[in-house]
């Protein structure tokens, strides 16, 4: 992960205005001084995508089926899901995708989507969550869960918990999560993780779930490390979507400064396709934004209180809420 000193200095400049650093600009500059290279060849590696069937996770398939990567892509909306699966399959020859059609908050279905993958494959390659949405209006889930939280956390838990055990049968399996520059906002604060209906702002439970997201993939990295998984955060800077019109109408007037879908998945493929870890051994976790290692904490207070224990306690807290135990 070298770069030269003068790319550096831009880059430090553009993380300091933020604005520089999570609009398209960023992705330009940046792009373009470090001459980014294409990750390697992903032939027969195995991953999974959720989100596929829009926005940013759409365009992390499409650029890991160039790749030629073996993908599973899933979506809530049948027809999208499928026509990725289709787009993956034109991108290039030897890329094979099979669309999984499923709301990631229902626990049967998603229970029964692991075990599809296992019944196909015996190691799974790479993970990478990008199924999530910003409501601005208080919702739950069907077991009551406030939505974000169920959306955000507790379903790719359930996910990645099921697939442990293929994901550490790859030699080195990756584990993206795709949270947000949101995060920044929030300190992690298990007690106040989840709204109550009377106390919900929609950006407030957003940001909550995006910093405790980056807690997550760090635990899974500590748990899983010794058998060759890496698990990222990453986050995408503003990326004109479907998502973000909905859910951030006031960022989408934003137009010409949004990055393209594509723009904001470059990192979280790079990262899926193993590429930080064989640029550096050492890049096994962390914060992600422009393929470089980015810090956790902009504010001061948002660091106040944070402690190793926080992994540890967040993982028992997603545990004991899905009750998953992984697949034999
Ligand atoms: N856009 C940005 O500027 C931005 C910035 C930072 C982080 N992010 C994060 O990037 C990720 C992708 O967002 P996006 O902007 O690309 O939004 P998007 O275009 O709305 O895509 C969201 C994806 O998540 C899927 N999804 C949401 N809830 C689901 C559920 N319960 N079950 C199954 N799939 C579900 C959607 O499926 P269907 O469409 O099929 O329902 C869709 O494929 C999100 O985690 C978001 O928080 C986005």
């Amino acid at each position: 992960m070298s770069r030269s000193r003068l790319s550096g200095v831009v880059d430090t400049a553009l993380e300091a205005t933020v604005a520089g650093s999570f609009s398209r600009a960023g992705y330009a500059v940046r792009s373009k001084m470090e001459h980014w290279r294409p990750p390697g060849s992903l032939a027969g590696r195995v991953v999974v995508v959720t989100g596929a069937s829009s926005g940013i996770g759409g365009a992390v398939a499409d650029e890991l089926a160039r790749l030629h990567a073996t993908l599973w892509l899933v979506g809530r909306d049948r027809e999208r899901t499928e026509a990725a699966a289709r787009r993956a399959h034109d991108l290039a020859e030897g890329a094979t995708a099979e669309p999984v059609v499923l709301d990631i908050v229902d626990a049967g279905a998603v229970r029964e989507f692991a075990e599809r993958v296992a019944s196909v494959h015996d190691h799974l390659d790479g993970l990478v969550h990008a199924a999530g949405a910003l409501y601005p209006k208080y919702r739950s889930a069907p077991d009551g869960t406030e939505l974000t939280v169920a959306t955000g956390l507790l379903a790719p838990f359930r996910l990645t918990e099921l697939l442990g055990p293929l994901l550490r049968r790859s030699a080195d399996a990756n584990i993206v999560t795709v949270s947000s520059g949101g995060m920044y906002t929030e300190r992690f604060d298990l007690e106040h993780l989840v709204m109550s209906p009377a106390s919900y702002r929609g950006t407030t439970a957003y940001a909550r779930v995006k910093r405790a997201q980056v807690v997550l993939s760090h635990e899974w990295a500590r748990r899983w490390g010794a058998d060759g998984v890496a698990s990222y955060a990453a986050h995408p800077g503003w990326v004109d979507t479907p998502g973000l019109a909905s859910g951030l109408p006031s960022f989408a007037k934003l137009g010409p400064l949004l990055r393209t879908p594509a723009e904001g998945a470059d990192t979280v493929a790079w990262l899926a396709a193993g590429a930080a870890r064989r640029e550096d051994p050492a890049y096994t976790e962390g914060f992600f934004h422009d393929r470089h290692l980015r810090g956790e904490h902009h504010l001061p207070w948002t660091a106040r209180g944070a402690s190793a224990a926080d992994g540890p306690r967040l993982w028992e807290w997603c545990e004991a809420r899905t009750g998953t135990s992984a697949l034999a």
